[in-house]
Protein backbone atom coordinates (compact mmCIF):
# COMPACT_ATOMS: atom_id res chain seq x y z
CA UNK A 1 0.00 0.00 0.00
CA UNK A 2 1.39 3.45 -1.17
CA UNK A 3 1.98 6.21 1.40
CA UNK A 4 -1.20 8.54 0.87
CA UNK A 5 -3.23 5.32 0.88
CA UNK A 6 -1.69 4.74 4.09
CA UNK A 7 -2.41 8.01 5.70
CA UNK A 8 -6.04 8.56 4.27
CA UNK A 9 -6.50 4.75 5.61
CA UNK A 10 -5.59 6.18 9.12
CA UNK A 11 -2.53 2.70 8.83
CA UNK A 12 0.18 5.52 8.91
CA UNK A 13 2.29 5.75 11.92
CA UNK A 14 2.95 9.02 13.09
CA UNK A 15 6.38 9.87 14.73
CA UNK A 16 6.52 13.42 16.17
CA UNK A 17 10.13 14.49 17.13
CA UNK A 18 10.34 16.94 20.00
CA UNK A 19 7.33 16.45 22.63
CA UNK A 20 7.11 20.75 23.14
CA UNK A 21 4.74 23.67 22.80
CA UNK A 22 4.48 22.82 19.00
CA UNK A 23 5.05 18.84 19.00
CA UNK A 24 2.15 17.74 21.92
CA UNK A 25 -0.59 20.00 20.00
CA UNK A 26 0.49 18.18 16.76
CA UNK A 27 0.61 14.85 18.68
CA UNK A 28 -3.12 15.51 20.10
CA UNK A 29 -4.36 16.90 16.54
CA UNK A 30 -3.14 13.19 15.44
CA UNK A 31 -4.93 10.80 17.90
CA UNK A 32 -8.22 12.52 17.74
CA UNK A 33 -8.01 11.64 13.77
CA UNK A 34 -7.03 8.25 14.47
CA UNK A 35 -3.76 8.20 13.67
CA UNK A 36 -1.41 5.67 16.67
CA UNK A 37 1.42 8.32 17.27
CA UNK A 38 4.87 7.70 18.53
CA UNK A 39 6.55 10.75 19.94
CA UNK A 40 10.11 11.08 20.07
CA UNK A 41 12.38 13.56 22.89
CA UNK A 42 15.67 13.02 24.45
CA UNK A 43 14.31 14.49 28.08
CA UNK A 44 13.75 11.10 30.26
CA UNK A 45 11.43 13.04 31.89
CA UNK A 46 8.73 14.01 29.24
CA UNK A 47 8.86 10.85 27.95
CA UNK A 48 8.00 9.22 31.78
CA UNK A 49 5.49 11.61 31.75
CA UNK A 50 3.97 11.13 28.75
CA UNK A 51 3.73 7.23 28.71
CA UNK A 52 2.31 7.58 32.64
CA UNK A 53 -0.63 9.54 30.80
CA UNK A 54 0.12 12.68 32.24
CA UNK A 55 0.68 16.14 30.65
CA UNK A 56 3.29 19.16 31.20
CA UNK A 57 1.47 21.90 28.87
CA UNK A 58 -1.27 23.78 31.00
CA UNK A 59 -3.20 23.74 27.71
CA UNK A 60 -3.31 20.14 27.02
CA UNK A 61 -4.87 17.87 29.74
CA UNK A 62 -3.42 15.20 31.52
CA UNK A 63 -6.98 13.26 30.86
CA UNK A 64 -6.33 13.41 27.04
CA UNK A 65 -2.80 12.08 27.15
CA UNK A 66 -3.85 9.55 29.78
CA UNK A 67 -6.69 8.43 27.40
CA UNK A 68 -4.70 7.40 24.59
CA UNK A 69 -1.44 5.95 26.31
CA UNK A 70 -3.40 3.43 27.75
CA UNK A 71 -5.17 2.46 24.42
CA UNK A 72 -1.44 2.29 22.83
CA UNK A 73 -2.48 4.91 20.06
CA UNK A 74 0.15 7.06 21.78
CA UNK A 75 3.49 5.93 23.01
CA UNK A 76 6.46 8.23 23.96
CA UNK A 77 10.43 7.26 23.78
CA UNK A 78 13.78 8.28 23.51
CA UNK A 79 14.92 4.82 21.46
CA UNK A 80 15.61 7.02 17.58
CA UNK A 81 16.51 3.48 16.22
CA UNK A 82 12.48 3.10 16.13
CA UNK A 83 12.19 5.91 13.92
CA UNK A 84 12.09 3.25 11.25
CA UNK A 85 8.85 2.29 12.68
CA UNK A 86 7.11 5.81 11.28
CA UNK A 87 5.57 6.55 8.09
CA UNK A 88 5.86 10.15 8.43
CA UNK A 89 8.10 11.53 10.58
CA UNK A 90 7.74 15.71 11.53
CA UNK A 91 10.63 17.38 13.39
CA UNK A 92 9.66 19.94 16.05
CA UNK A 93 12.87 20.85 18.24
CA UNK A 94 14.45 23.73 19.10
CA UNK A 95 15.68 26.31 17.18
CA UNK A 96 17.57 28.71 19.27
CA UNK A 97 20.23 31.43 18.83
CA UNK A 98 23.65 30.86 19.77
CA UNK A 99 25.79 32.93 22.06
CA UNK A 100 26.71 35.61 18.88
CA UNK A 101 22.97 35.69 17.81
CA UNK A 102 23.71 32.92 15.20
CA UNK A 103 21.30 30.70 14.12
CA UNK A 104 21.66 27.10 16.38
CA UNK A 105 20.97 24.25 14.24
CA UNK A 106 22.35 21.47 16.24
CA UNK A 107 19.15 20.23 17.19
CA UNK A 108 17.81 19.94 13.55
CA UNK A 109 21.01 18.22 12.45
CA UNK A 110 20.74 15.50 15.28
CA UNK A 111 17.65 14.44 14.66
CA UNK A 112 18.13 14.44 10.84
CA UNK A 113 21.16 11.96 11.52
CA UNK A 114 18.95 10.04 13.65
CA UNK A 115 16.69 9.63 10.56
CA UNK A 116 19.08 9.59 8.33
CA UNK A 117 20.64 6.18 10.39
CA UNK A 118 17.05 4.41 9.91
CA UNK A 119 15.41 5.91 6.78
CA UNK A 120 13.48 3.46 4.91
CA UNK A 121 11.46 3.35 1.44
CA UNK A 122 8.18 4.87 2.04
CA UNK A 123 9.09 7.28 5.07
CA UNK A 124 7.99 11.45 4.74
CA UNK A 125 9.37 13.62 6.76
CA UNK A 126 8.93 17.08 7.66
CA UNK A 127 10.57 19.68 8.82
CA UNK A 128 8.35 21.36 10.99
CA UNK A 129 10.71 23.84 13.39
CA UNK A 130 10.95 27.62 12.47
CA UNK A 131 14.11 28.36 10.44
CA UNK A 132 15.61 30.31 7.78
CA UNK A 133 15.28 29.60 3.90
CA UNK A 134 17.15 26.85 2.84
CA UNK A 135 17.60 24.85 5.93
CA UNK A 136 15.55 22.18 4.43
CA UNK A 137 17.09 22.05 0.99
CA UNK A 138 20.67 22.96 2.07
CA UNK A 139 20.98 21.19 5.42
CA UNK A 140 18.25 18.18 5.89
CA UNK A 141 18.21 17.18 2.56
CA UNK A 142 21.86 16.31 1.84
CA UNK A 143 22.04 14.17 4.88
CA UNK A 144 19.15 12.42 4.13
CA UNK A 145 20.49 11.59 0.50
CA UNK A 146 23.18 9.96 1.49
CA UNK A 147 21.64 7.25 2.16
CA UNK A 148 21.22 6.40 -1.41
CA UNK A 149 17.46 6.64 -1.25
CA UNK A 150 15.84 9.46 -3.40
CA UNK A 151 13.93 12.35 -2.51
CA UNK A 152 10.33 12.39 -4.20
CA UNK A 153 11.03 8.92 -4.96
CA UNK A 154 12.17 6.97 -2.57
CA UNK A 155 11.47 9.11 0.36
CA UNK A 156 9.48 12.58 1.10
CA UNK A 157 10.81 15.61 2.16
CA UNK A 158 9.65 18.98 2.70
CA UNK A 159 8.64 21.90 5.06
CA UNK A 160 5.32 23.08 7.09
CA UNK A 161 5.84 26.12 9.57
CA UNK A 162 4.14 25.59 12.58
CA UNK A 163 1.46 28.68 13.90
CA UNK A 164 0.52 27.47 17.38
CA UNK A 165 -0.94 30.24 19.48
CA UNK A 166 -0.72 28.24 22.77
CA UNK A 167 -3.51 28.96 24.93
CA UNK A 168 -5.55 30.44 22.26
CA UNK A 169 -9.15 28.37 22.77
CA UNK A 170 -10.61 30.63 19.59
CA UNK A 171 -7.51 29.10 17.08
CA UNK A 172 -6.74 25.66 18.06
CA UNK A 173 -4.75 23.91 15.69
CA UNK A 174 -6.67 22.38 13.60
CA UNK A 175 -8.25 25.23 12.41
CA UNK A 176 -5.33 27.51 11.90
CA UNK A 177 -4.59 27.31 8.29
CA UNK A 178 -0.98 25.37 7.41
CA UNK A 179 1.32 26.16 4.73
CA UNK A 180 2.56 23.49 3.26
CA UNK A 181 5.68 22.57 0.69
CA UNK A 182 7.91 19.88 -0.78
CA UNK A 183 11.07 19.35 -1.87
CA UNK A 184 9.44 17.75 -4.87
CA UNK A 185 5.82 17.63 -6.41
CA UNK A 186 5.37 14.16 -5.46
CA UNK A 187 6.63 15.34 -1.75
CA UNK A 188 4.27 18.52 -1.73
CA UNK A 189 1.79 15.71 -3.04
CA UNK A 190 2.00 13.77 0.02
CA UNK A 191 2.47 16.29 2.81
CA UNK A 192 -0.88 17.98 1.36
CA UNK A 193 -2.62 14.67 1.93
CA UNK A 194 -0.90 14.27 5.71
CA UNK A 195 -2.32 17.66 7.03
CA UNK A 196 -5.30 17.23 5.00
CA UNK A 197 -6.37 14.77 7.55
CA UNK A 198 -6.05 17.39 10.39
CA UNK A 199 -6.20 20.95 9.36
CA UNK A 200 -9.54 22.17 7.76
CA UNK A 201 -6.89 24.27 5.10
CA UNK A 202 -3.88 23.71 3.76
CA UNK A 203 -1.94 26.49 1.76
CA UNK A 204 0.55 24.77 -0.74
CA UNK A 205 3.53 26.38 -1.87
CA UNK A 206 5.72 26.25 -4.74
CA UNK A 207 9.26 25.70 -2.84
CA UNK A 208 10.41 24.74 0.99
CA UNK A 209 12.10 28.45 0.34
CA UNK A 210 8.79 30.11 0.34
CA UNK A 211 7.60 27.94 3.17
CA UNK A 212 10.46 28.86 5.76
CA UNK A 213 10.49 32.59 4.20
CA UNK A 214 6.56 32.67 5.18
CA UNK A 215 7.23 31.91 8.36
CA UNK A 216 9.77 34.31 8.90
CA UNK A 217 7.81 37.57 7.23
CA UNK A 218 5.04 36.68 10.28
CA UNK A 219 6.93 36.63 12.86
CA UNK A 220 9.24 39.72 11.64
CA UNK A 221 5.67 41.39 11.04
CA UNK A 222 4.44 41.06 14.58
CA UNK A 223 8.51 41.68 15.75
CA UNK A 224 8.78 45.33 13.68
CA UNK A 225 4.92 46.51 14.24
CA UNK A 226 5.68 45.78 18.23
CA UNK A 227 8.57 47.46 18.37
CA UNK A 228 6.62 50.58 16.37
CA UNK A 229 4.20 51.01 18.82
CA UNK A 230 6.19 50.85 21.59
CA UNK A 231 8.83 53.04 20.30
CA UNK A 232 5.55 55.61 19.86
CA UNK A 233 4.64 54.66 23.89
CA UNK A 234 8.10 56.06 24.67
CA UNK A 235 7.59 59.46 22.08
CA UNK A 236 3.98 59.99 23.27
CA UNK A 237 4.76 59.80 26.68
CA UNK A 238 7.38 62.47 26.37
CA UNK A 239 4.46 64.29 25.02
CA UNK A 240 1.73 63.85 27.23
CA UNK A 241 -0.63 61.77 25.24
CA UNK A 242 -1.37 58.46 26.04
CA UNK A 243 -0.85 55.60 23.02
CA UNK A 244 -3.58 53.17 24.49
CA UNK A 245 -6.18 55.95 23.68
CA UNK A 246 -4.45 57.05 20.31
CA UNK A 247 -4.59 52.82 19.51
CA UNK A 248 -8.36 52.84 20.26
CA UNK A 249 -9.15 55.99 18.02
CA UNK A 250 -6.89 54.53 15.40
CA UNK A 251 -7.96 51.32 14.89
CA UNK A 252 -11.78 52.56 13.99
CA UNK A 253 -10.03 53.33 10.82
CA UNK A 254 -11.93 50.41 8.55
CA UNK A 255 -9.34 50.01 6.57
CA UNK A 256 -5.38 49.74 6.49
CA UNK A 257 -4.72 49.57 9.96
CA UNK A 258 -3.64 46.88 12.36
CA UNK A 259 -3.76 47.17 15.86
CA UNK A 260 -0.49 46.59 17.39
CA UNK A 261 -0.18 46.75 21.39
CA UNK A 262 2.61 48.05 23.44
CA UNK A 263 4.41 46.21 26.38
CA UNK A 264 7.23 45.19 28.70
CA UNK A 265 8.96 43.90 26.05
CA UNK A 266 8.95 40.86 23.68
CA UNK A 267 8.60 37.20 25.30
CA UNK A 268 8.06 33.77 23.73
CA UNK A 269 10.55 31.17 21.92
CA UNK A 270 9.39 32.87 18.54
CA UNK A 271 9.63 36.70 17.83
CA UNK A 272 12.27 37.41 19.81
CA UNK A 273 14.56 34.82 17.94
CA UNK A 274 13.21 34.18 14.69
CA UNK A 275 13.82 37.21 13.01
CA UNK A 276 17.47 37.04 13.36
CA UNK A 277 17.59 33.60 11.56
CA UNK A 278 17.14 35.79 8.38
CA UNK A 279 19.31 38.26 9.44
CA UNK A 280 21.87 35.80 9.48
CA UNK A 281 21.61 34.14 6.40
CA UNK A 282 20.69 37.65 4.90
CA UNK A 283 24.61 38.46 5.16
CA UNK A 284 25.29 35.77 2.95
CA UNK A 285 23.71 37.30 0.26
CA UNK A 286 25.64 40.45 1.45
CA UNK A 287 22.03 42.18 2.64
CA UNK A 288 21.73 43.94 5.88
CA UNK A 289 18.19 43.40 7.91
CA UNK A 290 17.42 47.19 9.15
CA UNK A 291 13.72 46.54 9.99
CA UNK A 292 14.84 43.47 12.00
CA UNK A 293 18.07 44.86 14.07
CA UNK A 294 16.09 48.09 14.84
CA UNK A 295 12.93 46.19 16.22
CA UNK A 296 15.00 44.14 17.95
CA UNK A 297 17.11 47.24 19.73
CA UNK A 298 13.55 48.93 20.26
CA UNK A 299 11.89 45.99 21.91
CA UNK A 300 14.70 44.94 24.14
CA UNK A 301 15.23 48.79 25.69
CA UNK A 302 11.73 48.32 26.95
CA UNK A 303 12.31 46.07 30.30
CA UNK A 304 14.79 49.11 30.89
CA UNK A 305 12.23 51.38 30.22
CA UNK A 306 9.69 50.14 32.89
CA UNK A 307 12.45 49.78 35.12
CA UNK A 308 12.84 53.90 34.24
CA UNK A 309 9.23 54.46 34.83
CA UNK A 310 9.28 52.59 38.30
CA UNK A 311 12.43 54.71 39.36
CA UNK A 312 10.47 57.81 38.51
CA UNK A 313 6.95 56.54 40.65
CA UNK A 314 9.48 55.95 43.68
CA UNK A 315 11.46 59.46 43.24
CA UNK A 316 8.02 61.06 43.42
CA UNK A 317 7.13 59.75 46.45
CA UNK A 318 10.48 60.50 48.15
CA UNK A 319 11.68 56.91 47.90
CA UNK A 320 14.24 55.14 45.69
CA UNK A 321 14.55 51.88 43.80
CA UNK A 322 17.34 50.61 46.35
CA UNK A 323 15.45 48.95 49.48
CA UNK A 324 11.87 49.18 47.66
CA UNK A 325 9.76 45.86 47.79
CA UNK A 326 8.49 45.48 44.37
CA UNK A 327 6.04 42.95 43.72
CA UNK A 328 5.62 41.69 39.69
CA UNK A 329 2.30 40.37 38.46
CA UNK A 330 3.20 38.13 36.07
CA UNK A 331 6.02 36.06 34.95
CA UNK A 332 4.93 34.14 31.76
CA UNK A 333 5.81 35.99 28.41
CA UNK A 334 2.12 36.41 27.71
CA UNK A 335 -1.49 36.42 29.61
CA UNK A 336 -2.84 32.54 30.65
CA UNK A 337 0.41 30.63 29.68
CA UNK A 338 3.10 28.86 31.31
CA UNK A 339 5.45 29.37 29.49
CA UNK A 340 8.52 31.54 30.46
CA UNK A 341 10.76 31.56 27.54
CA UNK A 342 12.38 35.06 26.72
CA UNK A 343 9.78 36.60 29.04
CA UNK A 344 10.14 40.52 29.52
CA UNK A 345 9.72 39.96 33.14
CA UNK A 346 12.66 37.69 34.44
CA UNK A 347 14.84 40.99 32.68
CA UNK A 348 13.22 43.57 34.61
CA UNK A 349 13.64 41.50 37.83
CA UNK A 350 17.18 41.34 37.24
CA UNK A 351 17.51 44.72 36.15
CA UNK A 352 15.27 45.89 39.80
CA UNK A 353 17.65 43.57 42.00
CA UNK A 354 20.72 45.48 40.45
CA UNK A 355 19.56 48.88 41.32
CA UNK A 356 19.14 46.82 44.79
CA UNK A 357 15.09 46.57 45.00
CA UNK A 358 13.71 43.24 47.05
CA UNK A 359 12.24 41.45 43.95
CA UNK A 360 8.97 38.55 44.48
CA UNK A 361 6.84 37.55 42.09
CA UNK A 362 3.69 36.63 41.27
CA UNK A 363 2.43 34.05 38.86
CA UNK A 364 -0.21 31.48 39.07
CA UNK A 365 0.75 29.26 36.27
CA UNK A 366 4.51 29.59 37.48
CA UNK A 367 4.78 28.37 41.36
CA UNK A 368 8.57 28.39 41.32
CA UNK A 369 11.11 29.97 39.10
CA UNK A 370 12.78 27.49 37.54
CA UNK A 371 16.55 27.85 36.36
CA UNK A 372 16.98 28.88 32.36
CA UNK A 373 20.22 29.64 30.75
CA UNK A 374 20.23 33.23 31.34
CA UNK A 375 18.74 33.60 35.17
CA UNK A 376 18.83 31.49 38.35
CA UNK A 377 16.31 33.05 40.51
CA UNK A 378 15.49 31.18 43.48
CA UNK A 379 11.70 32.16 43.85
CA UNK A 380 8.56 30.89 44.76
CA UNK A 381 5.30 33.04 43.47
CA UNK A 382 3.68 34.74 46.39
CA UNK A 383 0.45 34.83 47.65
CA UNK A 384 -1.98 37.94 46.26
CA UNK A 385 -3.55 38.21 49.96
CA UNK A 386 -5.03 41.77 50.67
CA UNK A 387 -1.98 41.98 53.50
CA UNK A 388 0.63 41.13 51.47
CA UNK A 389 -0.34 43.41 48.42
CA UNK A 390 0.07 46.38 50.88
CA UNK A 391 3.69 44.90 52.19
CA UNK A 392 4.77 46.49 48.92
CA UNK A 393 6.36 49.82 47.82
CA UNK A 394 4.92 49.23 43.76
CA UNK A 395 3.42 46.47 42.42
CA UNK A 396 4.08 46.17 38.62
CA UNK A 397 1.82 44.29 36.23
CA UNK A 398 4.68 42.35 33.75
CA UNK A 399 1.80 39.87 32.56
CA UNK A 400 -2.17 40.50 31.74
CA UNK A 401 -3.50 37.26 33.37
CA UNK A 402 -7.20 36.92 33.21
CA UNK A 403 -7.58 36.00 36.65
CA UNK A 404 -6.05 38.91 38.47
CA UNK A 405 -8.57 40.95 40.68
CA UNK A 406 -7.11 44.19 39.21
CA UNK A 407 -9.73 46.17 41.75
CA UNK A 408 -8.43 44.31 44.99
CA UNK A 409 -4.68 45.30 43.64
CA UNK A 410 -5.70 48.32 43.09
CA UNK A 411 -7.45 48.87 46.30
CA UNK A 412 -4.47 47.25 48.43
CA UNK A 413 -1.15 48.78 46.62
CA UNK A 414 1.05 51.68 47.22
CA UNK A 415 2.72 52.50 43.45
CA UNK A 416 1.07 50.59 40.45
CA UNK A 417 3.07 50.31 37.49
CA UNK A 418 1.01 49.05 34.17
CA UNK A 419 2.18 47.62 31.23
CA UNK A 420 -0.61 46.12 29.57
CA UNK A 421 -3.16 48.88 30.45
CA UNK A 422 -4.62 46.16 32.75
CA UNK A 423 -6.37 48.79 34.59
CA UNK A 424 -7.76 51.08 31.42
CA UNK A 425 -6.52 54.31 33.07
CA UNK A 426 -7.14 57.20 29.98
CA UNK A 427 -4.20 59.05 30.32
CA UNK A 428 -0.11 58.25 31.66
CA UNK A 429 -0.93 58.68 35.54
CA UNK A 430 -3.37 58.57 37.46
CA UNK A 431 -2.47 58.67 41.28
CA UNK A 432 -0.50 56.21 42.56
CA UNK A 433 -0.91 54.42 38.63
CA UNK A 434 1.23 54.51 36.53
CA UNK A 435 1.34 53.34 32.70
CA UNK A 436 4.82 52.13 31.16
N1 LIG B 1 6.03 27.63 20.89
C1 LIG B 1 5.43 28.16 19.85
O1 LIG B 1 4.40 28.78 20.01
C2 LIG B 1 5.98 28.00 18.44
C3 LIG B 1 5.19 28.44 17.39
C4 LIG B 1 5.63 28.28 16.09
C5 LIG B 1 6.88 27.68 15.85
N2 LIG B 1 7.65 27.28 16.89
C6 LIG B 1 8.90 26.62 16.55
O2 LIG B 1 8.79 25.22 16.77
C7 LIG B 1 10.03 24.68 17.21
C8 LIG B 1 9.85 23.99 18.54
O3 LIG B 1 9.40 24.94 19.50
P1 LIG B 1 8.67 24.54 20.83
O4 LIG B 1 8.07 25.80 21.34
O5 LIG B 1 7.81 23.35 20.66
O6 LIG B 1 9.95 24.14 21.72
P2 LIG B 1 9.95 23.28 23.08
O7 LIG B 1 11.23 23.60 23.75
O8 LIG B 1 8.66 23.48 23.80
O9 LIG B 1 9.96 21.78 22.59
C9 LIG B 1 11.04 21.19 21.95
C10 LIG B 1 11.14 19.74 22.43
O10 LIG B 1 12.17 19.11 21.69
C11 LIG B 1 12.91 18.29 22.57
N3 LIG B 1 14.22 18.05 21.98
C12 LIG B 1 15.31 18.84 21.99
N4 LIG B 1 16.29 18.28 21.28
C13 LIG B 1 15.82 17.10 20.81
C14 LIG B 1 16.37 16.07 20.02
N5 LIG B 1 17.61 16.16 19.53
N6 LIG B 1 15.59 15.02 19.75
C15 LIG B 1 14.34 14.94 20.21
N7 LIG B 1 13.76 15.89 20.97
C16 LIG B 1 14.49 16.95 21.25
C17 LIG B 1 12.91 19.05 23.88
O11 LIG B 1 13.18 18.20 24.98
C18 LIG B 1 11.48 19.59 23.90
O12 LIG B 1 10.59 18.68 24.49
C19 LIG B 1 11.00 25.86 17.24
O13 LIG B 1 11.66 25.92 16.03
C20 LIG B 1 10.08 27.05 17.37
O14 LIG B 1 10.66 28.23 16.85
C21 LIG B 1 7.22 27.41 18.18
Amino acid sequence: MNLKNRITQRKAVIGIVGLGYVGLPLVREFLVNNFRVLGFDNDAEKIAAINKGQSYIHHIPSEFIDQFARRGALEATGDFARLREADAILICVPTPLGKHHEPDLSYILSTTDAIAATLRAGQLIVLESTTYPGTTEEEILPILAKTGLTVGKDFYLGYSPEREDPGNSQFPTAKIPKVVSGVTESCLDVIKVLYDQIIEQTVPVSSTRVAESTKLLENIYRSVNIALVNELKVVFDRMGIDIWEVIEASKTKPFGFQPFYPGPGLGGHCIPIDPFYLTWKAKESEVHTQFIELAGEINAYMPSYVVQKTARALNDDNRSLKGSKILLLGVAYKPDVDDLRESPALKIMELLMTEGAKVDYNDPYIPELPATRRYQFKKRSVELTPSNLESYDVVIITTNHSCYDYNLIREKTHIIIDTHNALGLKGQREGKVWKA
